[in-house]
């Protein structure tokens, strides 16, 4: 038999699917990969319902259907701060499909793409099917901040584009309006196009504020914002994204948008426009309800000195697991699986830089979960302390 392609040797089993797997095997509370405990809110449910009852079982129009497309535009538009048309709107399947359309789109083999280290590393593997070559650039210090001018530097390596994810998993970072004007400015001079991942831009923490980049002035014509209802209405499973950009950029994009998926599936997004219509007070509670879990994770950690980082926004913590002495954050990451029932993401996999000392866990479970995993913490931190988690044995 001839050998599969070069390209599929690019990739290996991600992590955050691995240990799923392991979690699974184990019987463990999985806490690695990234989709809430919770069912979406019951319009969306009802609306589903209805659906089943209606004509709408056939391909959509591959742009996404007219309603959503209008509903999408209108709350872009009150995000932007401008007139957003349906026609610069693209129905994706989810996020991950509107960023490798987008990649598709407008960066060629050997082009260079920034993205900033900590990461999600999706993008990594969209450079390595594009051919792009990423220019990885730090974020640094308890703020996660990037220093001026090494990401100067990458823009004047001939970088076509930036991809920037605001709010930021793993690391929970919110840009300031100040750091966004940063980028904005960079990608003016050196003429390079940003492409966002918004995914998160509704679950933000205290007086951090998402701003879209695209609603910066002289930006909305270089900038590509992607972004999903799968985390703002907790329905990562409906495979709803969108992706809004000039319609000169996005009429490409679409072109492989077609060929991927022909299009989003028509009945969830007939269901799904209700959601896109929700008043504020939907996003207030939805920010009181992951604050609220948010906290509640932090004081267990807290109250047991495992050291964290504070998430400005997502539904991600990493924790620093330096105290329990090992050299390898995916070893401890078995260990806490397979002995203490908790499955987090060992934090090697989001780093450009040599780091193994962090865990990524996810919060966005239900209090009884969340209260269950303090007391396995509660055990590891009693074993640490008698001397029972032997590192040496295993790494
Ligand atoms: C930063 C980020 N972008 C995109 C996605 C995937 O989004 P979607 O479900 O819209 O494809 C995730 C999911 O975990 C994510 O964390």
């Amino acid at each position: 038999m001839k050998q599969l392609s070069d390209r599929s040797k690019l990739f290996t089993e991600s992590r955050i699917r691995e240990m799923t797997i392991l979690s699974n095997k184990y019987g463990a509370i999985n806490l690695s990969q990234g989709f809430p405990e919770f069912d979406p809110p019951h319009e969306l449910k009802s609306a589903l319902e209805a659906q089943s009852k209606t004509a709408h079982h056939q391909y959509a129009p591959n742009w996404g259907i007219d309603d959503l497309r209008m509903a999408i535009a209108e709350k872009q538009s009150r995000g932007f701060g401008f007139d957003v048309k349906p026609d610069e709107v693209l129905v994706t399947v989810g996020s991950t499909e509107g960023m490798i359309s987008t990649m598709m789109a407008v960066l060629d083999p050997g082009d260079k793409v920034i993205i900033f280290s900590p990461y999600y590393n999706s993008y990594a593997l969209n450079a390595a099917i594009v051919g792009a070559e990423p220019i990885f650039v730090s974020l640094k210090g308890k703020d996660y901040k990037f220093d001026e001018t090494e990401l100067e530097d990458a823009f004047r390596q001939g970088a076509k584009a930036l991809i920037l994810c605001n709010p930021s998993n793993p690391c929970g970072k919110v840009y300031t309006k100040d750091e966004l004007e940063v980028i904005a400015r960079l990608a003016k001079q050196y003429d390079a196009y940003v492409f966002t991942d918004e995914v998160y831009e509704h679950i933000i923490y205290g007086d951090n504020k998402h701003i879209n980049l695209a609603s910066l002035p002289g930006m909305f014509e270089r900038t590509v914002t992607c972004t999903s209802l799968s985390k703002t209405y907790s329905l990562t499973g409906w495979r709803l994204g969108y992706v809004t950009a000039p319609f000169e950029i996005l009429e490409q994009i679409r072109k492989f948008h077609d060929v991927f998926t022909v299009c989003a599936p028509t009945p969830l997004q007939y269901s799904a426009v209700c959601a896109l219509r929700f008043g504020d007070e939907y996003y207030a509670e939805l920010k009181k309800v992951y604050t609220a879990k948010k906290e509640r994770f932090i004081k267990a950690l807290d109250d047991l000195d495992i050291a964290h980082n504070e998430p400005q926004g997502t539904y991600f913590v990493l924790t620093d697991i330096s105290k329990y002495g090992y050299k390898s954050d995916l070893e401890f990451a078995k260990l806490l699986v397979k002995e203490y029932g908790i499955a987090g993401v060992p934090g090697f996999c989001f780093f450009k830089e040599n780091e193994n000392r962090y865990i990524r866990f996810r919060f966005a479970k239900n209090d009884e979960t969340l209260d269950e995993v303090a007391r396995r913490f509660e055990r590891l931190e009693n074993d640490r302390i008698h001397g029972r988690i032997r590192p040496e044995s295993t790494n």
